[in-house]
């Protein structure tokens, strides 16, 4: 009797708040970078779960921006029952090294490499859906959400990414460099000029690509909003189609918020008076994945 009740007690509780951010210390692959990959498994998750991917910013960790209240992916995954993989930079600074040749190759064994080996991982250990897999970040973690859409785009179904610039913006002498001109918005190129660039980073790939959700604020003064244009140059030339929208909504999904789609694979989201970063949506961001 009192075994029992004491068990009864002292189990519920603890069942309830099983699910944690967990540390995955060999997800296995061949990359030499060393970053570290994090993993919430809710409690409710579902058979044959969704992915998504949650790249944190510079100054950031896969445990602090778990814990950040501007980005609700945890909650998310709390209630559509998918699994959130939570990659954590080994960079000075914990940037994402989005400049590296090694990082802007498929296969090169930088950072991309590194995510790229964390979703293989997830796919095989916890049964996800490789059908679904979606990946989200903010500011670094969305230069590397473009970069992983460029060099992994058989891995990923679709990135919503927020306050990023474009794949091989920030290209560079080497890993986790700065780049003044791609921040400040004078580094810009045509929409073949970045197709080529973004396509020379998985050479031949002739398959399918994800959807690019891509968020930007007008008042933002780290990565200058002209880099809002250059990703959608970007993804409108791999996707060949038109760099004027098929349609923009004004106040979507908020008021100063507009939305401008440009076809079904590349939608664009401008905030205006917002600085960095936007705050994740992740009502939209779910909603452009398909989730729950
Ligand atoms: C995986 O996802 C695809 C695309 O949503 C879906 O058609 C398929 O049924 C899913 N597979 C499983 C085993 O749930
Ligand atoms: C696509 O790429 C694969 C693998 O490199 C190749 O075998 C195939 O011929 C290519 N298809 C087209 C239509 O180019
Ligand atoms: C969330 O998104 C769905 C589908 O896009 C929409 O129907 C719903 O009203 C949204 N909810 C909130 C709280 O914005």
């Amino acid at each position: 009797m009192l075994v029992s009740k004491a068990l009864t007690s002292f189990f519920l509780p603890c069942t309830a708040l099983a699910a944690t951010l967990t540390q995955v210390s060999n997800y296995g692959g061949s990359a030499t970078s060393k970053a570290q990959m994090w993993v919430y498994k809710p409690d409710n998750l579902k058979a044959n779960p969704a992915l998504v991917v949650v790249i944190h910013s510079c100054q950031s960790t896969a445990q602090s921006y778990f814990k950040n209240s501007l980005i609700p992916w945890k909650q998310g995954s709390d209630s559509g029952g998918y699994i959130t993989i939570w990659p954590s930079s080994p960079n000075s600074g914990t940037c994402w090294d989005v400049s590296s040749k090694a990082t802007l190759s498929h296969n090169g064994g930088g950072d991309s490499n590194a995510i790229a080996n964390m979703i293989t991982y997830a796919i095989t250990e916890y049964s996800a859906n490789a059908s679904r897999v979606y990946v989200t970040g903010g500011s670094s973690g969305a230069m590397m959400s473009n970069v992983l859409a460029a060099t992994y785009p058989e891995l990923i179904n679709a990135v919503s990414l927020y306050s990023g610039v474009a794949a091989g913006c920030f290209v560079g002498a080497g890993v986790d460099q700065w780049n003044n001109a791609c921040s400040g918005g004078t580094l810009t190129h045509t929409a073949a000029e970045w197709t080529t660039i973004a396509e020379a980073m998985y050479p031949g790939y002739n398959g399918t690509r994800p959807k690019m959700q891509i968020w930007h604020g007008s008042a933002d003064t780290t990565l200058a909003p002209q880099n809002y244009q250059e990703e959608i140059k970007q993804w409108t030339g791999v996707f060949g189609v038109s760099q004027t929208a098929t349609s923009s909504k004004a106040n979507t999904p908020q008021s100063q918020y507009t939305t401008s789609d440009y076809g079904p694979n590349v939608e664009g989201i401008y905030a205006t008076g917002v600085g960095h970063s936007v705050p994740a949506h992740l009502n939209a961001s779910e909603a452009w994945f398909g989730l729950p």
